[in-house]
């Protein structure tokens, strides 16, 4: 015999079911997916929107088999279709919150293609900002980037540390998307944004199941690092060994994905527990810590006790010698203590490069 469910008892669960929902845009991506299973395991419902440009349905089965809370609800959308993302506002006009992942994030191919990526990262943004006024769902989380502080003056980079005009198109759309939010939160006093300025995330799930995956080429040194070894790619090309700094590598402030993915959580419970001191502000997110291309290459060896196929080249154009973020507001205000080290990082990395070869 089925259970039945009276009236009353249906109402009961509604009640008792206050499970806040959450929108997450680009949200079967690399960080966004960390992201969604930290939100999952903190209570909310979760709704994802992605286009599938840079990610795949399969992620949405890895989220559903690494989290323990509700499988989130998962939309195919373009969100610079603004009729289509309009549709998918309303149809969750209930949600608290958006967290915006959705982004092309490919620097050198931005040079190439500055309007795509103008176009792209923009109108998501715009739909999206126009949707949360509309249906009065007054949280935002944006992801921007460390590279909106261009060629730092002063090290560490702090939050009031100037923001210069990024050396890509794909940077200087962040530092725009960071000026409208900003705009938009001037003239509208319900409205609250974080900015939430990443520096180098890399690493994977501790389950081995989610990670980056990185379409052609990689770009970014962690992907590069674990092709290289899987025998994907034949060398491993450092760019410059003769950077001032102790070893000539360049120096980045390299965090772990799932320390980032907790960040999210914690700034998006500041908004909605309206704990925010102005209804716009930035966090820079790493460790504090800096770590040279090569000491990147060491902990991955020692770690994996696998060999790093690599050879020096010159510096890449754009790249800055040293850049790591002083913590301290990320740490204080937020309550953020990132947890893994840098072996932690280059382990997790690995051990998603194997799981997606078996
Ligand atoms: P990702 O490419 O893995 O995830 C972005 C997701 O957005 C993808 O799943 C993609 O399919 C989706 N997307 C792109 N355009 C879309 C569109 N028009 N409509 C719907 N979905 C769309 O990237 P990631 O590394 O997870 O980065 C997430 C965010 O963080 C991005 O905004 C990125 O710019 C920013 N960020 C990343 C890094 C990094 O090093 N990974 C550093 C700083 C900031
Ligand atoms: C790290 C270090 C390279 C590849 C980029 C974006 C930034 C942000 C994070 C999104 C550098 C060196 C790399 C390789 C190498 N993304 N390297 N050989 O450039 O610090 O930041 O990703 O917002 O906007 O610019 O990260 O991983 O590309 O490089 O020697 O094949 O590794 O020169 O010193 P980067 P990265």
């Amino acid at each position: 015999m089925g259970v039945q469910f009276t009236k009353r008892a249906i109402s009961t669960y509604s009640i008792l079911n206050t499970k806040k929902k959450i929108i997450v845009t680009g949200g079967l991506g690399y960080i966004g997916s960390h992201t969604v299973v930290e939100l999952i395991e903190s209570g909310y419902e979760i709704v994802i929107a992605d286009n599938l440009s840079n990610s795949d349905l399969d992620v949405l089965d890895k989220i559903n088999e690494v989290s323990t809370g509700d499988k989130p609800k998962f939309e195919a959308l373009d969100l610079t279709d603004a009729e289509k993302t309009f549709s998918f506002f309303q149809q969750h006009k209930n949600a608290k919150g958006v967290i915006n992942f959705a982004a092309l994030k490919a620097v050198g191919e931005s040079v190439q293609k500055p309007i795509l990526y103008y176009k792209n990262n923009l109108s998501i943004l715009l739909n999206i900002i126009e949707n949360m006024e509309r249906f009065e769902m007054n949280n935002l989380i944006f992801s921007s980037s460390a590279t909106v502080y261009g060629l730092p003056e002063h090290l560490p980079v702090n939050e009031s540390s100037s923001s210069k005009r990024p050396t890509s198109p794909y940077g200087n759309t962040k530092k725009i998307g960071e000026e409208i939010i900003e705009d938009f939160a001037f003239n509208n006093s319900a409205f609250k944004s974080i900015s939430l300025r990443y520096f180098n995330p890399i690493g994977a799930h501790p389950s081995g199941k989610l990670g980056e995956r990185p379409n052609g080429i990689p770009n970014n040194l962690m992907p590069f690092i674990t092709q290289t070894v899987s025998g994907k790619r034949k060398e491993l090309k450092v760019f410059g060994n003769d950077y001032n700094t102790p070893d000539g590598t360049a120096i980045r402030d390299y965090l772990h994905v799932v320390d980032l993915a907790k960040a999210h959580v914690l700034a998006l419970e500041r908004l909605l527990a309206n704990k925010n001191d102005t209804n716009y502000e930035v966090f820079n997110l790493g460790t504090g810590i800096g770590y040279s291309v090569l000491d990147v290459i060491k902990s991955f060896e020692k770690t994996t006790k696998k060999k790093v196929n690599y050879s020096f080249v010159d510096r890449r154009v754009g790249d800055v010698p040293i850049l790591y973020t002083d913590p301290s507001k990320a740490r204080d205000v937020l309550n953020w203590k990132p947890k893994y080290t840098i072996d932690d990082m280059t382990r997790s990395s690995w051990n998603f490069q194997k799981s997606e070869e078996i």
